[in-house]
């Protein structure tokens, strides 16, 4: 199936941000019930032993995407792992909630944080979870260039395959959302009646999922970004996808190779 760079609802400038962050807020609620991430832990135990500073720097956060269960698997093994969650838009309600659900842990950036241009004060292993699909590839290639211009390890994990099963999948997405809603929190009177009387959100998360799906690097093109790099050979790269009890989850860890 070829790669298509159609458009998602969330990535439009005008589209209104409530209606985007009941997309954001219904990602992270999947992502955690199902502890969607738990087969990748590894994966980034290496990325943030690597950066050695006991910090992630996490891009595109949206909502916190999965990663309240994610930081329960980590926080046994990394008591002083510190987690900053940055967006390009930043869900400012969603990132304190995170805060509040473990202070010690969680952090957020209040400015805006490209993933294509990250400043230079936030340090530690950089993260993104569902989203470099939004990339196109030139900036999905700018974002592996900055992390090597700034000898930054990363590590990006997908929660879905450019295939005919994941697009099935996301065909039912607002089944998903019709149950869900009401477990969502906050309460939100705006997202009952946006899922429920008027149902943009089942919609929009119908439209972006399926779009998602198509947009997915393979495997295959994300060696090909790294291969278009320069300085690439300063790195160490491991990119596949890991399956686990049904769910495979696309991923890229690349870190500066020892001297
Ligand atoms: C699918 S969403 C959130 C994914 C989230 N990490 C999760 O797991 O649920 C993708 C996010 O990318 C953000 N985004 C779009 N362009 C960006 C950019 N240039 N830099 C950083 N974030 C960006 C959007 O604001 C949105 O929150």
């Amino acid at each position: 199936m070829a790669r298509m760079h159609l458009f998602e609802f969330e990535d439009l400038k005008w589209f209104p941000t409530s209606i985007r962050n009941y997309g954001t807020d219904f990602l992270q609620f999947i992502t955690n019930k199902f502890d969607f991430y738990k087969g990748v832990i590894p994966i980034l135990e290496e990325g943030i032993k690597e950066a050695g500073n006991n910090q992630i720097i996490d891009l595109a956060s949206g909502g916190g995407g999965g990663w309240k269960s994610i930081s329960k698997h980590l926080k046994d093994k990394q008591p002083h792992l510190k987690i900053k969650l940055t967006d390009y838009y930043p869900n400012l309600g969603a990132l304190k909630r995170m805060q509040e659900f473990d202070s010690e842990i969680f952090d957020y950036e209040t400015e805006s944080v490209s993933a294509l241009d990250v400043p230079e004060h936030l340090k530690g292993l950089r993260t993104q979870f569902l989203s470099f699909h939004h990339f196109k590839k030139e900036d999905a290639r700018q974002i592996l260039q900055n992390a090597v211009d700034c000898d930054s390890p990363i590590a990006i994990f997908e929660g879905q395959v450019r295939d005919f099963p994941h697009l099935l999948k996301n065909f039912f997405s607002p089944i998903s959302v019709l149950i869900a809603t009401p477990f969502i929190t906050p309460f939100s009177f705006g997202r009952l009646f946006f899922t429920y009387i008027l149902p943009i959100v089942p919609l929009f998360v119908w439209w972006d999922g399926i779009v998602s799906v198509l947009r997915t690097y393979s495997v295959k093109e994300m060696e090909g970004l790294v291969g278009e790099l320069k300085g690439n050979e300063r790195f160490e790269w491991k990119i596949g996808k890991h399956k686990e009890k049904g769910i495979t989850v696309p991923y890229l860890l690349a870190y500066p190779k020892k001297a």
